[in-house]
């Protein structure tokens, strides 16, 4: 089967005003900062795949090795016959439950969502070509707001994978969670992948690379600004920074002028001092008790909880309660 014609939840226009708005109000606050989802256009989606890819950045490899270990016991647990992915990417790893699904027979449509056009339009159809069996309905949406507009009927598995969760901030986490419940009947399924604490010795250089791909994808959220909204800010001037917060538990990504910076931006006047940090991208890191806690907060049970052999990476698969 081909991958059928995406279904836009969120149009261009949409796009354009959301962006508008969360510009607004983060480059006016103090500190500066913007919200993550604005990093993926096509250059920011092929940037994360690179990263995904570096010696630093073990959370991919972690889950896949979750995935690979699992994905039998997911798909035969579940017996789901829809297998949702919310900000679904690449979708590569989501391969490991496709073949288990697949092997076991009764899974009939895989639904990717995500914010990225390009990155959706590729996926789908390297999947729908992969596995002929398998409708595929690519959707264009926003996981904080339209999970009300999931598709309905037949037991459901929503994966959540490569610990985007822990983009959110706490209180939009919770959010999240409530409105995925509710999206849920009773007896669907949630595979939550969540990065966990560890030294910030490991963390620190998984978002801070030698060969500096991840400052290129934080720069990237510029770029999709200027070209958005016709700016002129330098990616250049701008420097990547990467940071452990203790007390919160999560990595800090911030972009950091290098020099004095005016700028006009939409209707207003842009200032950075020097040295003045942008706050891009919270990558909030777990421990167990701590997932089952939130998850158990929304109405959800876990069954299983695992981890790679090094113990770096959870996934839990959660039944809705
Ligand atoms: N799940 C993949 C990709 C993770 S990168 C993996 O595990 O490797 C995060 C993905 O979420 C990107 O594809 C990005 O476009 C998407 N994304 C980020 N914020 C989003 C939002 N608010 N709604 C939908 N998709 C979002
Ligand atoms: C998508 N998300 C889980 C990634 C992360 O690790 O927080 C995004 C990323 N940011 C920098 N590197 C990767």
């Amino acid at each position: 089967m081909s991958a059928e014609p995406l279904e836009i939840y969120l149009a261009e226009q949409d796009i354009g005003r959301s962006l508008r708005e969360d510009v607004r109000s983060g480059l006016t606050a103090r500190p500066k900062w913007l919200p993550p989802k604005w990093f993926y256009d096509a250059r920011g989606s092929e940037l994360f795949d690179e990263i995904t890819r570096l010696p630093e950045y073990y959370p991919t490899r972690a889950e896949r090795a979750v995935l690979a270990e699992r994905a039998g016991e997911i798909a035969a647990t579940t017996g789901a016959k829809t297998l949702i992915e919310l900000g679904s990417g690449s979708s590569e790893k989501t391969r490991l439950l496709l073949d288990a699904f697949t092997r076991r027979g009764g899974l009939g449509t895989f639904v990717p969502l995500d914010v990225s056009v390009s990155a959706l339009r590729q996926s789908t159809a390297q999947i729908a070509a992969a596995y002929p069996g398998l409708r595929v309905r690519g959707i264009v949406g926003d996981f904080t707001r339209q999970l009300d507009r999931l598709p309905t009927g037949g037991r459901r598995l929503v994966a959540f994978l490569g610990g985007t969760i822990g983009n959110l901030l706490p209180i939009e986490r919770a959010e999240f969670l409530t409105a995925m419940r509710a999206a849920l009947e009773v007896g669907d399924w949630l595979l939550l992948g969540t990065d966990l604490v560890k030294d910030p010795g490991v963390l620190v250089p998984a978002y801070d690379d030698a060969a500096g791909v991840t400052a290129e994808f934080n720069r990237n959220v510029l770029r999709v600004i200027n070209r958005e909204l016709g700016t002129d800010l330098d990616p250049a001037a701008f420097a990547h920074v990467a940071i452990w917060n203790p007390e919160q538990e999560w990595i800090e990504m911030r972009l950091r002028a290098r020099r004095p910076i005016r700028t006009r931006v939409l209707d207003l006047d842009v200032e950075f001092a020097e040295g003045e940090e942008l706050r891009t991208e919270i990558s909030a890191k777990f421990r167990p008790a701590g997932i089952a806690a939130e998850l158990a907060a929304a109405g959800f049970v876990t069954h299983d909880f695992w981890t790679d052999p090094d113990g770096l990476f959870g996934v839990t698969l959660a039944r809705a309660d």
